[in-house]
């Protein structure tokens, strides 16, 4: 009887133009051994045989006990666990291509899953029942490889920031000469999320530790650059900590960064100025917000640029009752309405645990404004109005030291250089439906250059993120490094 897989919803199955792509980027040539740790029904073995490698030289392995045509062109070990195979086996390969499981290694049945947690880098901790099975493949693959060898393995968008593979992040990269990662922002297979990188590394004990990221559309684009691997450069700096710029800050060093206020229920808390006007409420019981990536497109919030967005009726007024204003007819009935009629839902768990419940706790008058999930990069917008704060779809900032306007927007230019550019790219999470977000403690670990003392700092930060604004990101990177570094970055 057919050993059931444990895994049957990760019976995804790779396109053979991608196993071509995948195949071709590692081969050199016939006499290289291979192993596929996952072959299924997959096409990578078919494509071998297809470049010329013999049947001898692919050993693929497949906890599934059932036979597919794949038996026919190569050594099949069938009915296995590949984990625990690799652990037994003596063979070793020049090669590893393909698609392995992506199932959290807790939901696997044992002892799949006890296997799988065992599993650890060199000299490493067991990497646990929180990581997943596809992780536990690459660790295991990357030791079965020979000196030179080579690998290449379909990966999910969380290879980028799961907090379980981060030590196989910085490890993998250094034992390859060369490692590249072509992340599509459109998922690789069709009606699946996960499965939207391929993770190339070459020459396994060659030194230099290079790394690439590329960021492309789609499966056209991540063929495009398997293709042509070799005519773009990669750097000595897998986690970006260098890249040539001798002076630099991590950004929680001079700014703190946090989340905007928690309503609890942004419906009922955060207004347009014409709900304001429906419920009849004063002024005095609101306070200014910005509450959308949206209101921080800009270098600075002004009271006349928030005037403007209160006028085209976004949601800038938070409902904030103080003692005085409790007793205003208009109050008391917006605060007596029912959850159904536009009332505030109490139950929601920020809101009923709070004395009273109607009042948000506030950051202290943030000095700036980020929004983590904008596509563009990130930019402090700088808050010079006064009482104005934000919702938490909006993170806030507030400068360590007492700084000048010069001085901030200084260091405001400094996060929009070309180094600072590209640290916030690598921590940037660009999740399977092709979300991007940055969380406030990445951002708080971004390095970026020292400004100089700049005289215009401040119509410089204005322009240099005005270009940004309009999609000339090299206008800006320009503007910003001319000012920052004093010369022209050519990265
Ligand atoms: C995502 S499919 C990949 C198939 C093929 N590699 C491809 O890319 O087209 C996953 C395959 O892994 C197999 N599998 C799951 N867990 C395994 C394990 N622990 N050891 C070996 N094979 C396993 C499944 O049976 C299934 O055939």
């Amino acid at each position: 009887m057919a050993v059931a897989s444990p895994l049957e919803s990760c019976k995804v199955y790779t396109p053979s133009i991608l196993a071509r792509a995948m195949v071709s980027a590692i081969y050199e040539g016939g006499r290289q051994r291979w192993l596929e740790p996952s072959v299924g029904r997959g096409v990578f073995v078919w494509v071998l045989r297809e470049k010329g490698v013999s049947k001898q030289r692919i050993v693929a392995v497949d906890l599934d006990t059932d036979a597919t045509e794949n038996d026919k062109r190569a050594t099949v070990i069938r009915g296995v666990d590949f984990l625990e195979w690799s652990n037994n086996t003596r063979r070793r390969f020049d090669c590893v291509v393909g698609n392995p499981p992506f199932v959290s290694i807790r939901s696997l049945p044992s002892p799949f899953k006890e296997a799988a947690a065992r599993v650890h880098l060199d000299g490493g901790r067991p990497i646990g029942l929180t990581a997943n099975t596809w992780y536990a493949f690459l660790i295991r693959s990357v030791t079965l490889l020979k000196h030179s060898g080579n690998l290449a393995f379909v990966l999910p968008s969380a290879c980028e920031y799961a907090d379980y593979c981060q030590p196989g992040r910085n490890a993998i990269a250094q034992m390859f000469e060369r490692t590249d990662l072509i992340r599509s922002r459109r998922p690789l297979f069709d009606g699946v999320q996960e499965g939207t990188a391929v993770l190339v590394c070459r020459n396994k004990g060659g030194g230099h530790g290079l790394f690439r990221r590329h960021e492309v559309d789609n499966l056209d684009g991540v063929i495009e650059r398997l293709t042509s691997l070799d005519r773009r450069t990669a750097r000595n700096c897998p986690n970006g900590e260098s890249d040539g710029c001798l002076y630099r800050e991590k950004l929680g060093s001079f700014i703190r960064i946090g989340v905007g206020g928690v309503t609890g229920d942004a419906r009922f808390f955060v207004l347009t100025e014409s709900q304001r006007r429906e419920f009849g409420l004063p002024v005095r019981c609101l306070r200014p917000v910005v509450s959308r990536s949206r209101h921080v497109y800009r270098a600075s919030m002004t009271l006349s640029d928030w005037h403007r967005l209160l006028a085209e009726d976004e949601r800038v007024w938070l409902f904030d009752p103080p003692p005085s204003s409790l007793e205003h007819p208009a109050v008391v009935s917006y605060l007596r309405l029912k959850e159904g009629n536009g009332g505030c839902r109490r139950t929601a768990f920020k809101v009923r645990h709070r004395v009273p419940w109607y009042r948000t706790p506030m950051p202290r008058r943030p000095d700036g404004f980020v929004s983590g999930m904008t596509g563009l990069g990130v930019w402090i917008c700088l808050n010079e109005m006064p009482r104005l704060n934000a919702t938490n779809t909006l993170y806030v900032v507030h400068f360590l030291e007492n700084l000048s306007r010069a001085e901030k927007c200084a260091w405001a230019l400094s996060c929009l250089t070309t180094p600072a550019a590209r640290c916030i790219r690598r921590a940037t999470r660009v999740y399977a439906d092709g979300l991007q977000k940055i969380e406030p403690g990445q951002l708080a670990r971004i390095k970026v250059p020292r400004p100089p003392h700049l005289r215009n700092s401040v119509s410089l930060y204005r322009q240099a993120l005005q270009e940004l604004l309009d999609g000339n990101e090299l206008g800006c990177r320009a503007i910003a490094n001319d000012a920052v570094l004093n010369s022209r970055w050519d990265g």
